[in-house]
């Protein structure tokens, strides 16, 4: 009788243990697959899940953009010097003195002219003079057009 209890007894032990060991095994294959199925999912190429549904361009990327073209024109605007005007539209006829044009840096030409005061010398470049045509032939603003003729001033020594 004590055998036959004895092996009762193993056998409840041995279905006892297997009963646990499956339960432990079935406990970490959940614990270890679940997140080794959910990353290995999104994780292929190093990417989160954000990454992976972010999309390729955002309204911010636009906006962002946008704003970045604007600075950009504002600083081109922002960084031609009256210096820089000059050269592009007024060297031509004034570093040379072509058809009479007061030249460049000559004080003594600019003195029997500065008598007008800045606003007469800027109407007389607003609606042309003799041989210069309005504005130089520019697309300068009245701003600009002040701004160069203040440094034509400052270059006569005036
Ligand atoms: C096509 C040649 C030409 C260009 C380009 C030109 N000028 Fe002149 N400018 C002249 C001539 C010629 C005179 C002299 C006009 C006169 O007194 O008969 C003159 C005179 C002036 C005067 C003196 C006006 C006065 O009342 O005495 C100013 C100021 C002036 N120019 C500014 C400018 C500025 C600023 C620019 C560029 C935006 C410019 N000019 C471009 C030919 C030019």
């Amino acid at each position: 009788m004590s055998e036959i209890k004895n092996n009762d007894w193993g056998s409840n032990l041995v279905i006892a243990v297997s009963i646990l060991a499956t339960s432990i095994l079935i406990y970490l294959a959940i614990l270890g697959n679940t997140p080794v199925a959910y990353t290995g999912a999104v994780n292929s190429a190093n990417e989160t899940l954000a990454d992976r549904i972010r999309p390729v361009v955002t309204l911010d990327d636009i906006l962002n953009a946008d704003e970045t073209v604007v600075q950009a024109e504002t600083t081109e605007v922002a960084t031609k010097t009256p210096a820089d005007l000059y050269q592009a539209a007024c060297m031509a006829c004034h570093t040379t003195g072509v058809a009479n044009a007061p030249k460049l840096g000559d004080n003594a030409v600019w003195a029997t002219r500065a008598g007008l005061g800045l606003e007469g010398l800027l109407q007389s470049a607003i609606k042309g003079k003799g041989a210069m045509p309005p504005k130089g032939a520019s697309t300068y603003s009245d701003e600009e057009l002040r701004s160069v003729i203040e440094y034509m001033l400052t270059e006569a020594n005036l």
